[in-house]
């Protein structure tokens, strides 16, 4: 089985995702790491030496790659992932594959990101909280379609990491 954990930048995907494969003794495999160790160079650096389009490409390469494994498998996907190319038809079809939205609200994500947007080349810019939560609303407005396609949705909002994980848990 592979689980695929969905949601925006800062919804907790990698967090949710290394306590999942703790708790269940699943790998883990984090995609931005991945293409990171793949292409030997940070995703910071991929977008302005290569440019967006580059990074998504290799995004979906990876992703098909991965979802063929035969281990037992979280995959954490960046939170572009499932809004380019066919990546969300690529993970609904693969019959082991178990896709779940980790969705957070967006003064949340808003107050969460902008302590970590250095290495998020997408919002790197953006200077206040204020700033970043109308970004964010018009951002997930346009990547929502993506992110509802997920088999489940889990509302992280006002949750410990430790609920989320057993909410998740109960999914599977
Ligand atoms: C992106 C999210 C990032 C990373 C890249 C683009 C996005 O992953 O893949 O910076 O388009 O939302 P995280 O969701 O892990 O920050």
């Amino acid at each position: 089985m592979v689980v695929v954990l969905i949601g925006y930048m800062g919804s907790g995907k990698s967090s949710i995702g290394r306590r999942l494969s703790k708790k269940l003794d699943f790998d883990l495999i984090d995609l931005d790491d991945f293409i990171e160790e793949k292409e030997n160079a940070s995703v910071k650096e991929i977008f302005e030496s290569k440019g967006e389009i580059y990074f998504r490409k290799k995004e979906t390469e990876y992703l098909k790659q991965l979802l063929e494994t035969d281990k037992n498998l979280i995959l954490s996907l960046g939170g572009g992932t499932p809004c380019f190319g066919n990546n969300m038809d690529i993970i609904l079809s693969n019959k082991y594959a178990k896709s779940i939205y980790l969705k957070s609200s967006i003064p949340k994500l808003a107050k969460k990101l902008i302590k970590k947007k250095a290495k998020r080349p997408l919002i790197a810019h953006i200077q206040t909280e204020d700033a970043l939560a109308e970004f964010i609303g018009k951002h997930i407005f346009e990547r929502m379609p993506f992110y509802n396609r997920a088999e489940y949705v889990v509302n992280t909002d006002d949750k410990s990491k430790d609920k989320i994980t057993k909410e998740v848990m109960k999914l599977l």
